[in-house]
């Protein structure tokens, strides 16, 4: 798996003068089963969260209220997003480091999982994971 497969995803906006709606559903708005949902809010400026890789975990993220940025990481190329937009979610495949920093004070982000919660799928040591992303283990 490589950087070039995490791209941000637009996801349906019916918008009038009521508002915006958005909706996703598995395998036609994302390429996965949706099996976990869970969010990251009350996030402080400064704080970092991630900062782990996944061995299988497919995830979308979505800034549903305020910004944040992610920087993902394959072992070998670095990318940098800003997410900012409820209509947006930032795929991310099997193998990749994220790192997210830099939340505006009200920022809500969604996180959309292939998979309950599973310890064992995570890289919580950057060089174990850089020497399996390089198939060096
Ligand atoms: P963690 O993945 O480390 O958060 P982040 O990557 O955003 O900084 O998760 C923080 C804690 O929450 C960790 O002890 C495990 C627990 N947790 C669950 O029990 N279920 C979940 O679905 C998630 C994402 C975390």
């Amino acid at each position: 798996m490589s950087l070039n497969n995490c791209v941000v995803l637009n996801l349906p906006r019916f918008t009038n003068a009521e508002g915006n709606l958005s909706f996703i559903e598995s395998h036609v708005h994302v390429p996965f089963a949706i099996q976990r949902v869970y969010y990251l809010y009350d996030v402080p400026q400064n704080a970092q969260r991630g900062a782990h890789g996944h061995r299988d975990l497919q995830q979308i993220l979505i800034a549903l209220a305020g910004s944040f940025h992610v920087f993902l990481d394959d072992g070998y190329k670095k990318k940098s997003f800003i997410l900012d937009s409820p209509s947006q979610g930032l795929y991310i495949c099997p193998m990749i480091w994220r790192d997210l920093a830099h939340f505006s004070s009200n920022a809500v982000c969604l996180v959309l999982a292939s998979a309950p919660y599973d310890e064992n799928d995570y890289f919580r040591d950057k060089e174990v994971f850089y020497a399996a992303a390089r198939g060096e283990l």
